[in-house]
């Protein structure tokens, strides 16, 4: 017991790591920001390999472990898996390599989907994801866990992606291909819908009006934070170094590292669209898993 306050003592002060795909888990570090103004965060985003919705689940665990070992390798307390589909594929074989706390975005995002929905009689949720993570049933999966009842529907919406980079926000081509993507989501008449991607939550008013006002979207980004916050107190490893009294923090500032695996400009240009600020500190470096 004395051994475990000691130990966790000393990693209080170290950043929360963070790692996506690419620029979109950036809306998951805005969320865990938001709610946690005095943690430091290190951001990876694996730019040179992107997309990983695509891609088979032998790559995206390589990807995923490469991407783990090289934030572990910089002194982490707990590392938060951004990218939805890394999170489906890959969470036990992180879990298995890196010693340090693995918080996935798929279970805070399927828990708070039931949380919302409890209060129907039938309730109906549906998910929009990439391929791999629909195909992978992990939301299906942790939305059964958390609810014996609920239905479920799930439908992947690949060109959300590339629409959300471009910041085609509100653009009619926008609109017109949610329609088409959402038309089986409004058909099946969800009580909620799940954004089970990192960038679907830059596009929430299109989907928010194309689905209708009724349907209740849950952020897995926001829902991760919220899980992130109670774990760093149940676990006693909230920073104690009070810096958001001494000082305001602000998204990107110098406190927070950004890595990119390539294109920093085009990170920090899609970057300044979503958070609207560039990183102060961002690097381009090459992961690999680094053996313990
Ligand atoms: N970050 C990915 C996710 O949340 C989306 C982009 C990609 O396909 O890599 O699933």
């Amino acid at each position: 017991m004395k051994e475990k306050t000691t130990q966790n003592q000393s990693n209080t002060n170290l950043p929360i790591g963070i790692f996506d795909s690419g620029v979109g888990g950036l809306t998951v570090y805005r969320a865990l920001h938001e709610r946690l103004p005095n943690e430091k965060f290190i951001y990876l985003g694996d730019t040179a390999r992107v997309p990983y919705g695509t891609k088979s689940l032998a790559t995206v665990e390589r990807y995923a472990i490469e991407n783990s070992s090289f934030l572990a390798s910089h002194g982490i307390k707990l590392l938060v898996v951004a990218c939805n589909t890394a999170s489906a594929l890959a969470l036990p074989k992180i879990r298995e390599k890196i010693g340090v706390e693995v918080v996935g975005v798929i279970g805070p995002g399927a828990r708070k989907a039931v949380e919302i929905t409890k209060v129907n009689e039938n309730p109906k949720i549906s998910v929009i994801a990439t391929e791999a993570t629909v195909s992978s049933n992990a939301y299906a999966d942790s939305i059964r866990e958390a609810s014996k009842e609920a239905e479920i529907l799930q439908n992947a919406c690949p060109l959300f992606v590339p629409l959300a980079e471009e910041g085609w926000t509100a653009e009619d081509e926008t609109f017109s291909i949610a329609k088409k993507y959402l038309q089986k989501v409004i058909e099946f008449a969800p009580n909620t819908l799940v954004l089970g991607c990192t960038h679907y939550p830059i596009l929430r008013d299109v989907i928010q009006q194309t689905i209708g006002e009724n349907v209740r979207l849950i952020d897995s980004g926001e829902a991760t934070a919220e899980e992130v916050e109670q774990l760093l107190k149940d676990k006693g490893l909230a920073n104690t170094e009070q810096i958001s009294y001494n000082r305001k923090r602000h998204l990107c500032d110098d406190l927070d590292h950004f890595y990119v695996t390539d294109a920093a400009e085009r990170f920090a240009k899609v970057a300044e669209r979503f958070l609207g600020v560039k990183p102060s500190k961002l690097e381009a470096v090459e992961v690999f898993e680094v053996s313990k």
